[in-house]
């Protein structure tokens, strides 16, 4: 096999924290290599040091058996390195094209920007990708599943011969995905080495050779794909045996806590397709409803209608525990019992400059202030009761937020919407990035708020995950409601069936 890239005995610390111990790591031509472990384990760190972003590392780096030291990202580059990133680091005020082509800009034979090829050359590689944006566009304006694919646009664009995938599908609908599988395969063709990074298990048996298990920083296996089991790959993240929890039978009650009756939401510019169409559905005190639908359907926007978030295009009824409501703004719906996690925790979820501790108190100040004044032991104690109970995996209170491996910021933001206990939780796809070990711990916890009697709206686009959580699923297609099932009832197919869209059938 010949080696692309090859790291030996990397060490990286922050501030006293070891985050990677001695990882060794080849990385061989037309290979696709799964870098797999539970949330902060160091699998981003470690692309990132291999693409230039941290250069304070220990050990070695080569390149085609050559020794390299990386200054900076651009060096990386250079040699044909690129990174797809965990988060997304797209400017929401430029356009699809300047972002894709943003410190490689082309110019024409005078030194003028060619926005007209790069408008062209953009457009092909959305269409490669199957995404109907124009280039124009501006990046801010895009969902996120669409913006993750505008990043894995600007990767190709570099003819690279390494790439770097941070869970690239962590925020796209299954179409979308066949499309990025169908081009990592012709780049494997073409002798290209990848790293793969996902939590969905399924997708890395259905890609990669090679498999890479990090845990706490270091290497704890690795091996051929097809020669390692699911359960076994599982129990090497975890180091530990792992109990797959069943789902407990429980009644709901019959309190209606949220009813929705015909709602629309109209299309801010289109007034001929409205994104929510006619939508009526009643949620019970301490019910979990699942609500299914592939990219585009209208989840994200039922959520945010619901939020206070569109109300100027929104029509139809509310009632929230019998009061009929109509909330212009998400603090109005907040103090009336909503609480919403949100899909984009980057945008709307988290206050990166922020320590995790004051991000959970953030939503509860009354809770931690005594007498006036922000009580520290308060918000201490109230940091580390969710550290506990949700395994969060964090230094101390006062590390910043952003520097959380991403699973664990996600688990934050749940936690601090938690603590406001809510009427009505909204979840646009609670365990987006959460390793599969978590995932578990979040279905738990979903499942006991619920128990409390906290009602529970969650959208999500794996299956397997609405199956897991939901006491009732409901199918969304092109903003509107297709199909309804009873947990007992549903399976798979059906629920694939429901939500294909009507154009697509003829
Ligand atoms: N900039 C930083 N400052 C301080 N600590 C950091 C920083 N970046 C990462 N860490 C810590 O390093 C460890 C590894 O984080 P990393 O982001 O590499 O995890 P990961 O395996 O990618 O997890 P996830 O699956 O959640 O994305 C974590 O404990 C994290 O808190
Ligand atoms: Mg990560």
């Amino acid at each position: 096999m010949e080696t692309l890239l090859e790291v030996r005995n990397i060490t990286k610390k922050f501030s006293g924290v070891t985050a990677l111990n001695s990882v060794n790591l080849r990385l061989g031509r037309g290979k696709v290599t799964a870098l797999i472990g539970e949330n902060g384990a160091g699998k981003s760190t470690l692309l990132k040091i291999m693409s230039g972003i941290y250069n304070d590392h220990e050990g070695e780096i080569f390149f085609k058996d050559q020794a390299i030291q990386f200054s900076r990202p651009k060096d990386a580059q250079d040699l044909g390195i690129s990174i797809i990133h965990q988060e997304l680091n797209l400017i929401p005020y430029l356009t699809v094209a300047q972002n894709v082509f943003l410190g490689r800009e082309l110019v024409d034979r005078f030194g003028f920007l060619d926005q007209d090829k790069m408008n062209q050359k953009t457009r092909e590689l959305l269409h490669k990708l199957k995404l109907e944006v124009a280039p124009g566009a501006l990046v801010g304006s895009l969902k996120v599943g669409q913006q993750q694919i505008v990043e894995i646009a600007k990767a190709l664009l570099t003819e690279s011969e390494v790439l770097f995938m941070d869970e690239p599908t962590s925020a796209i609908g299954e179409s979308e995905v066949d499309v990025l599988f169908q081009i990592i395969n012709q780049l494997k063709e073409e002798g290209k080495s990848i790293v793969y990074i996902s939590h969905k298990l399924d997708e890395l048996f259905a890609l990669a050779d090679d498999f890479v298990v990090l845990r706490d920083g270091r290497v704890v296996g690795k091996g051929i794909m097809n020669q390692i089991s699911r359960d076994e790959l599982i129990s090497m993240m975890a180091g530990r045996e792992i109990q797959v929890i069943k789902k407990s039978e429980k009644k709901s009650s019959d309190k209606r806590m949220l009813r929705i009756q015909n709602l629309w939401l109209k299309h801010p510019k289109n007034p001929q397709r409205p994104i929510l169409k006619d939508i009526s559905f009643d949620l019970a005190e301490g019910e979990v409803l699942g609500i299914y639908g592939l990219m585009g359907a209208g989840r994200t926007e039922l959520c945010e209608s619901l939020f206070g978030l569109h109300h100027r295009i929104l029509t139809g009824t509310i009632t929230l525990d019998n009061k009929e409501t109509s909330f212009k703004s998400p603090i109005e719906a907040i103090q009336h019992g909503l609480a919403f996690v949100p899909e984009d925790r980057k945008k709307d979820g988290i206050v990166a400059g922020m320590s995790v501790g004051k991000n959970i108190s953030l939503t509860v100040l009354e809770k931690v202030i005594k007498r006036g004044l922000l009580s520290k032991k308060l918000e201490s104690k109230l940091y580390r009761k969710h550290v506990e109970s949700l395994n969060i995996k964090v230094n101390d209170e006062k590390q910043f937020i952003r520097n959380l491996s991403g699973g664990n910021q996600q688990k934050v933001v749940l936690a601090k919407w938690i603590e406001r206990n809510p009427k009505v939780l909204l979840l646009d796809e609670p365990t987006r990035g959460i390793d599969v070990n978590a995932k578990n711990e979040i279905y738990e916890l979903i499942s006991k708020l619920a128990t409390s009697g906290i009602s529970v709206l969650v959208v999500s686009s794996e299956i397997p995950e609405i199956l897991a959580i939901s006491d009732r699923i409901i199918v969304l297609s092109e903003g509107q409601i297709t199909a309804e099932f009873g947990i007992e009832e549903a399976t798979e197919n059906k629920i694939m069936n429901a939500c294909i869209p009507e154009s697509m059938n003829k």
